[in-house]
């Protein structure tokens, strides 16, 4: 498979997202940039005690992974990815190559488990939240993160408006995601029949030089090539969103980070 293959075969690993891109590690950086700090947060509240074992999944270049490991260092953090090239040379942690759709994990196997941006591309979101939970000892936490583009396909700015929507459909049908489902985790917790659900959100905004903002061009430039072959974008209309988040008096709501989190009975 060539890096331009995205839309041949859908699901995360064939697409422009995917880890195959060479942009991608640089575009992962970008994401812990903006949201490590949002993670750290929730797990500072959890309380846990310095011995847990902590499983992130879908860890992406393993930043978090790594602070976890020195957070808590009487811990075991395990980090899986389909692909663990990016989570070499990081101290502390064991990585796994493990696919959350089709590998699990013993019953009850961790006091938490993590996974953040990755829910939303898979189409089955719904069935790998409930075998998560069941990874989680009882009196563990369950933490899942996701971010929704709501925002963005809300905003009065035509231009705007254009690429967010186009990029919303790209990742629908290049890969299977859904970028409203962040929206709903509180609720998702809750119907696993988890105690103590808790969620905090965070706007990420485009044109203010912020770690989303960054993300947010990282992303929209790896989608580029995508954009154009499929046709929901021109080259114009790309030229137009870089000269709009170029202007100093442009800036605007991007998305919305959501951390949920909740304890298994
Ligand atoms: C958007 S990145 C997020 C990475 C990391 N969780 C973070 O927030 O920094 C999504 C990650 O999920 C991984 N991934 C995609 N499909 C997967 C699957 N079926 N099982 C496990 N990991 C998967 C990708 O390789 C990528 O590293």
């Amino acid at each position: 498979m060539t890096t331009t293959d995205y839309a041949e075969e859908p699901g995360y690993t064939s697409s422009y997202l995917a880890d195959q891109h060479a942009g991608q590690l640089a575009r992962l950086r970008t994401l812990e940039r903006a949201f490590d700090p949002l993670s750290q947060a929730v797990f500072d509240q959890l309380g846990l005690t310095c011995k847990s074992a902590i499983l992130d999944l879908g860890a992406g270049a393993g930043s978090l992974a790594g602070w976890l490991s020195k957070r808590y260092p009487d811990s075991t953090v395990t980090a899986t990815d389909i692909d663990t090239r990016f989570l070499t040379d990081i101290p502390g942690i064991r990585v796994i190559t493990h696919n959350a759709v089709t590998d699990g994990f013993p019953v009850g196997s961790f006091d938490v488990v993590h996974v953040r941006a990755l829910l939303c591309h898979l189409t089955e979101r719904e069935s790998i939240l409930t075998r998560a939970v069941t990874w989680v000892r009882p009196g563990g936490w369950l933490v899942v993160e996701d971010m929704s583009l709501q925002p963005s396909l809300r905003t009065a700015n035509p231009v705007f408006r254009k690429v967010a929507q186009a990029g919303v459909t790209l990742l629908e049908q290049s890969i299977g995601s859904d970028m409203l489902w962040a929206d709903t985790l509180p609720e998702r917790l809750r119907d696993r029949g988890l105690s103590s659900v808790g969620h905090c959100t965070h706007e990420g905004r485009i044109g203010d030089n912020s770690p989303a903002d960054a993300f947010w061009a990282a992303t929209t430039e790896q989608a580029g090539p995508a954009l154009l072959k499929l046709g929901l974008l021109t080259q114009d209309d790309l030229d137009a969103m870089a000269n709009l988040r170029a202007d100093p008096a442009f800036t605007d709501a991007a998305l919305t980070f959501v951390s949920a989190w909740g304890q298994v009975p």
